[in-house]
């Protein structure tokens, strides 16, 4: 969700009200998600490091608006079946905060339509450090649980069968969600900012120039609608590849000439 701060500047309104703008955007776009029946849609409202670098100032500000904002859209979200959720280090939040978050997921788990994540205090980094501290300790226990120590246990069931992919998905915060199909980056940015490194590997990528507080449904229908255009591969080839395609490729080192023969060549300085 960027962008709030440059929506609020080209204004010459403060940082703040860029962020209750983007707070309305939020429940436009959940609302649309559960018209057409999308099972899940996460976003990033806050991350470990928007927690650690922004001024305390705004840290204080984004953790009201998040209370108001739940306190504000919990009938809506009952209106709408969605359910919310939360992924992050959730613990280290302020407890006023935290005891609001609970009542919203309480007061929504009964919902069966879109699931509303929000990563709040959220690094992915993190998560896969949390996620593998999970694993080890599990071990840990087992082991003692057997009266043997951790390294004979390996032994005894080989360390492929006990730690490979699914262990670490499984211990990953989103564990109940399935990977995204789509992630959508507001306001132009070309990175990934610590968001969900390890779900996203296959994840297909829309970014759009518009800031956060201008995103609306629309814009929702719109990233999907291209989406729905791509070919995923997932490291295979493709329904579209077929055997004779290999053979019509052009080879790599004719390719690389056209390349080479397009380069303007730089300008060399005279010694
Ligand atoms: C990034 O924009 C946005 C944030 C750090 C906060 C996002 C929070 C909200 C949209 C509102 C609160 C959330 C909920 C769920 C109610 P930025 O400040 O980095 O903008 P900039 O890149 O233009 O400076």
């Amino acid at each position: 969700m960027d962008g709030n701060g440059r929506w609020a500047g080209k204004r010459a309104l403060k940082r703040f009200l860029g962020h209750q703008q983007g707070a309305e955007s939020v429940q436009f776009v959940v609302e649309t998600a559960s018209r057409i029946n999308l099972p899940f849609i996460t976003l990033y409202a806050f991350s470990l490091e928007n927690n650690l670098r922004r001024p305390k100032s705004e840290v204080n500000f984004l953790m009201k608006l998040l209370r108001s904002y739940l306190v504000g859209n919990v009938q809506r979200m009952n209106d709408n079946n969605v359910r919310m959720t939360y992924i992050g280090r959730i613990h280290e939040l302020p407890s006023e905060v935290q005891e609001t978050m609970q009542w919203a997921t309480e007061s929504t788990a009964k919902n069966t339509g879109t699931t509303l994540t929000l990563a709040l205090n959220y690094g992915s980094r993190s998560e896969i450090v949390d996620a593998a501290r999970a694993v080890i300790t599990d071990l840990i226990a087992e082991a003692h649980q057997r009266g043997c120590s951790l390294e004979d246990m390996l032994q005894v069931d080989g360390i492929e069968a006990r730690l490979d992919e699914h262990h670490i998905t499984d211990a990953l915060y989103t564990r109940q969600m399935p990977d995204p199909d789509l992630v959508i980056r507001t306001s132009g940015e070309k990175r990934i900012s610590n968001f969900l490194l390890w779900q996203m590997a296959y994840s297909e990528l829309f970014i759009t120039d518009r800031l956060w507080p201008d995103f609306r449904g629309i814009h929702l229908l719109e990233a999907i609608l291209d989406y729905q255009h791509r070919e995923r591969r997932f490291g295979g080839l493709g329904e579209s590849f077929t055997d004779e395609d290999l053979d019509t490729l052009q080879p790599a080192a004719e390719v690389a000439e056209e390349i080479v023969a397009k380069l303007t060549p730089k300008q060399l300085a005279p010694r």
